[in-house]
């Protein structure tokens, strides 16, 4: 069976002022009645194919992750609570050291992504797993939209096999002219950012790329403490880890990448003006969650956690209030949020 490996680490600071460092975007209802933690849990819960998941989070989210689990019907999964953020590979080497079964598959998944078409998502993992089985680390492709200098590149090479094939190059966040040339290239796909390996695999290429990161997790691990399923790494052995993603660290620099293409409706939601384009919208085409009123306005993302949001004329507006604070910006200019929130 595969395990997944839900991260949950992250800052989401584009969707400020809703996403916040206490409760960052992955714990938020932003599309819909479930947080996309929640969701995110929601996709491995078949235990036919999938084991019990695995939580990497930050140590200060433990409350959300431990109620947020537990109303998705996921009560007691093992949880790795990190003392301070090291970015996504140490996270997932923390990981790859805490499961039974060495050879075990992981499926390491971030948590603030949208995937419409589950079934199309699980076709591909099955597909992708004699590779994985084999050796090879396994990545998910999208078909590219636009030059988004956001996510990682992939050339795709030849095929492995009828649904996956080999990763000729890999760029992680590459700058808008080079993006835009590989989208002109054809042939490129973005990296899903949810990656499919054994985790011996895994933690052998860690060895030889990065083996700072590995000594500092298995380090961390051998002193970590254990209450139930929390596990507690410890701290001045984690903090010692370089900080580096796993797109930097690993998947640039291994051989044995592969990548499977799929087409499943997904979004990662990483900004206000893409949580619009995703969104359920009335037939003005504005998406609305919290007391609003409108009149004579179309085109607007209004969300609200508690101040009634009242709009004339507008169109085409971003508007978020969350506790003291009110974001107010026409549609595509959310990227520039970030300068806001840090
Ligand atoms: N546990 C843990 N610890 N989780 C973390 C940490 C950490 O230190 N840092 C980030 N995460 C979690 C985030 O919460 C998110 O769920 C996931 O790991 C990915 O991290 P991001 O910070 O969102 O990465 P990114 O969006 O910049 O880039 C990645 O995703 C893109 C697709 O959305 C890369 O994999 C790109 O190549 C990819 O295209
Ligand atoms: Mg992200």
């Amino acid at each position: 069976k595969i395990t997944p490996v839900i991260l949950s680490g992250g800052g989401g600071t584009r969707l400020w002022p809703m996403s916040t460092p206490e409760c960052p975007k992955q714990f938020l209802k932003l599309a819909g009645d479930a947080t996309m933690f929640q969701m995110t849990l929601a996709r491995v819960m078949d235990r036919d194919f999938f084991a019990a998941p695995l939580f990497v989070g930050n140590a200060a989210h433990a409350a959300l992750i431990e109620t947020q689990a537990r109303e998705a019907g996921v009560p007691d999964a093992l949880t790795i609570l990190e003392p301070c953020a090291r970015n996504t590979a140490p996270a997932i080497a923390l990981a790859a050291l805490a499961v039974d079964d060495a050879k075990a598959p992981l499926l390491v998944m971030p948590s603030d992504h949208l995937i419409a078409d589950v079934p199309a998502f699980h076709a591909a993992i099955m597909a992708a797993l004699p590779l994985v089985e084999d050796g090879w680390l396994v990545t998910f492709g999208i078909t590219p939209t636009a030059p988004e200098t956001g996510y990682g590149y992939i050339r795709i090479g030849e095929e492995l096999t009828a649904a996956v094939a080999r990763v000729e190059r890999f760029v992680e966040k590459p700058d808008a002219a080079t993006a835009q040339a590989m989208i002109d290239a054809g042939n490129h796909a973005w990296n899903g950012g949810i990656f499919l390996f054994r985790a011996d695999i895994y933690l052998g290429w860690l060895a030889s790329l990065a083996p700072d990161m590995l000594h500092a997790a298995q380090a961390a691990m051998a002193g970590a403490d254990r209450t139930g399923a929390i596990i507690r790494p410890q701290e001045a052995a984690f903090a010692a880890s370089p900080a580096d993603s796993i797109d930097y660290a690993v998947m640039e620099k291994a051989d044995r990448v592969a990548v499977a293409p799929v087409s499943m409706g997904w979004s990662d939601v990483g900004s206000w003006d893409s949580l619009y384009e995703i969104s359920a919208k009335d037939a003005d085409g504005n998406s609305i969650q919290g007391d609003t009123r409108l009149l004579d306005s179309a085109g607007n993302l209004v969300r609200s956690d508690g101040l009634r949001i009242n709009l004339i004329g507008a169109h085409d507006l971003i508007v978020v209030a969350h506790g003291n604070e009110v974001l107010i910006m026409p549609r595509g200019h959310s990227q520039d949020v970030k300068k806001f929130s840090s």
